[in-house]
């Protein structure tokens, strides 16, 4: 059963800033407030091999509001979900992906990776598991859950974020000019990226999806006002590592109109400590903890 809240009410408040037009001055898309959103980080990965079908269907069984799914190109311009640039750390193997055809990349089983750092997780079916395109994946899980994509590595020529945007068009996930909603009201695909540029070509094209500037810092998260307010433009908001994370810094975005989400969240202590100091979601290899907080700090509220 999908979180209790007020259904209509939460559907009322995502106000899409932007209009159905694309270029320069089309605003940005809005999510409601007051909603912590527990994202499935590449799936539920703590418990199944990281952005794999297995990872995401359990993500959906444990209600997470988002699967979180890394998205790269082949050598044959399709759309591959994976979080390296290379399959070293996954398939014991240095090809990159970039080299590879999308029908090779799903011959290549890598969850013996998975096996052999969660033991206490880990089962022999899981041994088979192959990489997955985005559409297998949008193909398999439709509108049962909502997604939240990385652009990993992309070039300059846009064509990534065009595919992605076609492969969410087919799948009925996103109308002609505005994105869809799922029956909370929250939107059915979401944008992050560490690359602005790629950042800016979706918000030319699709100024309705939110879109999330990602962020990785060594000490607190600090950016200077400037920079704060450009990205306000165009994002719907920041994401940054836990480890940076600090009430001043989250206090700051909300005043610029940002939500922040942070990643890596997985201990129940830490996702409170976010909830309290005022975080909009984190991403997490254990949506099943996070999707539990986020439930108790709505009854808190209600
Ligand atoms: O969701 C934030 C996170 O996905 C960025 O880090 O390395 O896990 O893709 P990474
Ligand atoms: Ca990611």
């Amino acid at each position: 059963m999908k979180r209790l809240i007020q259904s209509a009410a939460i559907g009322a408040l995502l106000i899409l800033g932007a209009s159905a037009c694309s270029g320069e001055d089309a605003g940005k898309a809005e999510l409601p407030d007051d909603r912590f959103l527990a994202i499935a980080h590449r799936g539920a990965s703590e418990y199944r091999p990281e952005n794999s079908l297995p990872a995401f269907r359990l993500a959906e069984e444990m209600n997470a509001d988002y699967i979180e799914l890394d998205v790269q190109m082949t050598k044959d311009g399709r759309l591959v979900v994976i979080h390296d640039e290379d399959l070293d750390r996954l398939a014991d193997d240095p090809e990159k992906v970039e080299d590879l055809t999308l029908d090779e990349m799903k011959e290549i089983p890598f969850g013996d990776h998975f096996n052999e750092k969660h033991p206490v997780n880990a089962e022999p079916e899981y041994s088979g598991v192959t990489f997955s395109g985005l559409n297998d994946v949008l193909s398999e899980l439709g509108t049962s859950i909502n997604y939240y994509i990385e652009i990993k590595t992309p070039d300059e020529s846009g064509e990534m974020e065009k595919a992605v945007l076609e492969a969410l068009a087919a799948h009925d996930l996103i109308g002609e000019d505005s994105v869809k909603t799922d029956e909370e009201g929250l939107p059915r695909v979401m944008f992050q990226s560490f690359s602005e540029d790629a950042l800016l070509r979706l918000h030319d094209m699709r100024p309705d999806i939110p879109l999330f500037r990602l962020y990785s810092f060594s000490d607190d998260a600090v950016l200077p006002p400037d920079q704060v307010e450009r990205i306000a433009d165009y994002a719907t908001g920041i994401n940054i590592p836990e480890s940076s994370a600090n009430k001043d810094f989250i206090e700051a975005m909300h005043v610029h109109g940002l939500k922040v989400h942070v990643y890596t969240v997985n201990e129940e202590t830490d996702v409170k400590k976010l909830i309290d100091m005022g975080a909009d979601g984190v991403f997490t290899n254990r949506p099943d903890i996070a999707v539990r907080m986020a439930e108790e700090k709505e009854e808190d509220r209600s």
